[in-house]
This record gives C-alpha cells, sequence and structure tokens, in this order.
C-alpha cells in the first residue's frame, strides 16, 4: 500500500498537523501512517518477585533477577480489570493529544483478557468513557476486539494502519492493549505474570513513528500456551513455548527480510545484513531474558557468512559441523551449545546492549502484560530518550498458539515534540504489598480495594446476569 510507504525513507513526515487538524500541504503530499502517541496504564500495586515471594517459592532470587530478568510484577486491584486499564490508558491518551470523542473513528482492543464471551471489551470502555464525556459522545465510533494471545494488538494495529490510509475524513484511531498475565500460584509461570494497558493513537502524519507498510508473518497451530474456555489462568509449556517464540520470529524476520527487499525497501549490500537497518529491535516481552534469547537467534542467524563472523568465530571458535559428529543428535546437542556461546560473546553482547536491552526496562518493574508489551517496549526506549529522528525500529511481535508479526517503522523528525510521560517516576510511586495479600487477590478472594479507587475508572459491581458496571471514582 503506497501510502504507507509515503516519503518515510528519510523519516521526516509531512508538516504536522494537530491530532486533527487538516493541511492542505499534506494533502499534496504522501501520507505517512502510523503511532502519533502512546500511553501506558500500569495498576497501583505491586510485588517484589525477591524477599518474600522467591523465599515462599524457594528460588533463589539471583535466578527471577538474572535468569528471568524480573524485578517487580504489577498487580491488579479488586476493582480493576483489562477493562478499567484500557479506559485508564483511553482516556490518558485523549487528555495527551487533546482528543475529542468524536474525532475516534475506531478503537481497536487486543487483549487475551476478555471480560465478557461475546461482548466487545470496548463497548465497556466507551461506556465508562462517555461517563467523563458525555452519553453518546462515542456513537460514531466502532469498536472490536482483536483474539490473538499476545499477538492480537500487533495484528490490530496493522489493521488499523490500512485504515487510517485509506480514512477520508480526517479521523484517528486508536489501538488499546489491555491484559492481565496470570498463571496459578507457584507455578513456573508465576514469576513472570504482570498487567497494565498502552494505548496507540494511530494516524496519518504521526509525530512519533511512521510505519512502513512492510509486515512478515508466521503462523503455525501450537500448544504453547492456551487458556481453555472458562479457566481464569493460562496453561503453558514453558520451554516449547520458548521454542516457539524463536521459530516464529524467525520465519517472521525472514518472510520481512525477503519482502523489504522486494519493495526495495531494505536491500543490504556486501558485508551488510538486514538486522545493520535497525537503530532498535523491539520484541515481545514475556519476560527480559526472552528478549535476550530471540536477539541472540536473530543476530546469530543473520551474521552468519558475513565477514563479522570471523571475527565472532576468533572469540568463540568454529561452528560444528554434522560430519564431525557421530548422530544428529550430538551435532544438534553442540549447535546448541554453540548458540550459548555466542549469546555470551561480546560482539552479540554490544549489539545487544546497543540496539535492544533498553527496550526491557519499564518490562523489569512490571512483568508481562501480553499484547501490549512489545508497546512497553517502545514506551521504554522513549522514556529514556534512546530514539531519536531517522531511526529505523524493527518491532518482532509474537503471539502464542502461535504466530510472529515483524514491521518496521521510521521515528519522525516531530518525535522530540511529544510530551514525556514519566513513567518510571510514576512507577517508583505503587505501592508494595505483601505476599498474603497478592495471593488473595489472585485467588478472588479479596472483597475491599486495597487502595480506594479515586480519579480512576473502576468496576464497581457484576450483577445478576453477569453484566458488568464500571463507574468513574472522583
Ligand atoms: P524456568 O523453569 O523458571 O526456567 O522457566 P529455567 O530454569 O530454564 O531458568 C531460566 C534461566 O534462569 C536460565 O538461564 C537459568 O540458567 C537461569 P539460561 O540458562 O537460559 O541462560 N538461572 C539462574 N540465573 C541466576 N542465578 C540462579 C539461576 N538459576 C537458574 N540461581 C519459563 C522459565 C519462562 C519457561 C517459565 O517462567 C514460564 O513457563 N513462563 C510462562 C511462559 C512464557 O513466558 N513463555 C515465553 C515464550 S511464549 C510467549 O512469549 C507468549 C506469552 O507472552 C503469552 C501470549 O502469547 O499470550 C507467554
Amino acid at each position: 500500500m503506497s501510502r504507507l510507504s509515503g516519503d518515510t525513507a528519510t523519516g521526516k513526515s509531512s508538516k504536522r498537523s494537530t491530532s486533527t487538524g487538516k493541511s492542505s500541504e499534506n494533502a499534496l503530499r504522501r501520507e505517512t501512517v502510523g503511532i502519533d502517541d502512546i500511553s501506558v496504564y500500569i495498576p497501583k500495586l505491586y510485588l517484589p518477585v525477591t524477599g518474600e515471594f522467591a523465599a515462599s517459592r524457594g528460588i533463589d532470587p539471583a535466578k527471577l533477577t538474572r535468569g528471568i530478568g524480573i524485578e517487580r510484577m504489577a498487580v491488579p486491584d479488586v476493582h480493576e480489570d483489562a477493562a478499567t486499564m484500557a479506559a485508564m490508558s483511553l482516556l490518558e491518551l485523549m487528555r495527551r493529544a487533546n482528543l475529542k470523542p468524536e474525532e475516534i473513528g475506531k478503537i481497536y482492543v487486543g487483549t487475551e483478557s476478555a471480560v465478557d464471551e461475546a461482548k466487545a471489551l470496548g463497548t465497556y470502555v466507551i461506556g465508562m468513557l462517555e461517563q467523563v464525556y458525555g452519553a453518546g459522545s462515542f456513537q460514531d465510533c466502532a469498536t472490536v476486539e482483536f483474539k490473538s494471545a499476545c499477538i492480537g494488538t500487533t495484528q490490530a494495529l496493522e489493521a488499523l494502519s490500512y485504515w487510517a490510509a485509506a480514512e477520508e475524513e480526517d479521523k484517528v484511531g486508536v489501538v488499546i492493549a489491555s491484559d492481565v498475565a496470570k498463571y496459578p500460584l507457584r507455578s513456573a509461570g508465576e514469576y513472570t505474570q504482570g498487567a497494565g494497558s498502552v494505548s496507540l493513537l494511530v494516524k496519518k502524519n504521526p509525530r512519533l513513528i511512521a510505519l512502513e507498510g512492510i509486515f512478515g508473518s508466521f503462523t503455525r497451530d501450537e500448544n504453547d500456551f492456551f487458556r481453555p474456555l472458562g479457566a481464569t489462568t493460562a496453561v503453558v509449556n514453558g520451554k516449547h513455548s520458548n521454542q516457539c517464540y524463536l521459530d516464529a520470529m524467525q520465519g517472521a524476520f525472514d518472510a520481512f527480510a525477503a519482502k523489504a527487499r522486494r519493495k526495495g525497501v531494505i536491500v543490504p549490500k556486501e558485508g551488510e545484513c538486514v538486522t545493520d537497518f535497525f537503530s532498535h529491535l523491539l520484541f515481545h516481552i514475556p519476560y527480559p531474558r526472552m528478549v535476550e534469547y530471540a536477539s541472540a537467534a536473530i543476530f546469530e542467524h543473520y551474521w552468519q557468512g558475513q565477514a563479522r563472523w570471523k571475527e565472532v568465530e576468533a572469540e568463540i571458535g568454529a561452528e560444528p559441523k554434522p560430519g564431525d559428529y557421530e548422530s544428529p543428535d550430538k551435532f544438534q546437542a553442540a549447535k546448541s551449545d554453540y548458540s550459548r556461546q555466542f549469546a555470551k560473546s561480546k560482539h552479540f553482547l554490544d549489539a545487544f546492549k546497543s540496539k535492544v536491552l533498553d527496550t526491557t526496562s519499564i518490562s523489569r518493574l512490571v512483568g508481562n502484560i501480553y499484547t501490549g508489551s512489545i508497546y512497553l517496549g517502545l514506551a521504554s526506549l522513549i522514556e529514556q530518550e534512546r530514539v531519536k529522528s531517522g531511526d529505523r525500529l524493527c518491532f518482532g511481535a509474537y503471539g502464542s498458539g502461535c504466530s510472529a508479526l515483524v514491521f518496521s517503522g521510521l521515528v519522525q523528525s516531530d518525535a522530540a515534540s511529544v510530551p514525556k510521560r514519566d513513567l518510571f517516576q510514576r512507577l517508583e510511586r505503587r505501592t508494595q504489598i505483601p505476599l498474603a495479600d497478592y495471593e488473595r487477590l489472585h485467588e478472588g478472594l479479596k472483597e475491599k480495594s486495597i487502595i480506594a479507587p479515586s480519579q480512576e475508572f473502576a468496576l464497581t459491581e457484576i450483577d445478576h446476569q453477569g453484566y458488568r458496571h464500571y463507574g468513574w471514582i472522583g
């Protein structure tokens, strides 16, 4: 779709219009489409994974902080669920961008924590927002839910970008990710839990990131992670899920690289490979170490055969060859061992540090927020001022079940004009809860909120029909 590619190769957007304003100059130019702003909502409660939690589970805290990469898990209070969190991040986005309800044409919600089997979560969100903006204020806005495990929001973003490119009445779209990541108590998934919501403002001539319109996908039927109807916690085959993530990411990356080459957008010359074209790579973050595994696999794959591989071999030795091993199993084991050595090599660690590590800073303090995790990575880069005009970003989304979607975007010249969110300071202001409170919240045994809601949306009642009632608590 040509309107998506526009003049993005320069990393410059057309002259900035306000979030809804018209610009005749824009009409004459090929317009870009992408992310204009981002807002994040994280619950006010958190549980440190070191201390009481690690001790009660008999886990060395270093395994959690270094082996998994997690320090704190965000915990939703009694009055919070995926709908309230989505409403909170949308409200913040609207206030940041000075958006009026009638300016929003579509709200696409990515979630795997749906609060109803039929009713779209976005309708509950609109109901909440109308308590602030007035009854009927969103009646022209369409909403739909995208469920595809952690990739739902990215599928929604792709779909919404096509709508935004075709939109002729200057309306904007919003993609909301909202999830509570929940595994059984005392399971190996427990320390990767988290909760939160991210909203993305999607429009023409965005201030932050123009999408380049190249999406590479990979899909395969897998049982790595799922939540059967009625279950409140996910079933996960942990090690298998890591492997599915790596396989799917590689497949989607290859599809992206081939498409980018065909379209003449990324055409590596002798001595170059596709990863060289990105300032940052943002992967789905189920836990920060997974991003390290993914980066190592991707860099190893694309660096092999390049001149730089000689330097890698000088550091960690030559790659195993099938003929040197008596069985395919022994060869595979040697290859896995070699990949582990690569992941510890100076060459890889330097690339990881400069292009990937900073995407995980917020996730270390929040945990997995499922479909919004990759966009927490984007917020993390922005808040740490790690992106600059002209940077090309690579996004690698993954959703269990399983599929991956890789796409790219260019940081726009107006990016620095988008106000910060003080996310790290906000995360510092959260309230630490004891293990006993966390466990009671997890099991749905707490009846009263730990922090009484104030200036926020809250679930106030589930009535005899199962209908959920939400209110703005002033
Ligand atoms: P585990 O059993 O905790 O992991 O399961 P482990 O024992 O393999 O240890 C992990 C790392 O800690 C290893 O590092 C250990 O060596 C290290 P590595 O060897 O790989 O470098 N370690 C230590 N480090 C320092 N000090 C120590 C120590 N001990 C060990 N004392 C697993 C981990 C992620 C599998 C588990 O937590 C789990 O099942 N989590 C949930 C599933 C998940 O997150 N899967 C990720 C891929 S699937 C995905 O991303 C989709 C998802 O987001 C859902 C969706 O799509 O909707 C989940």
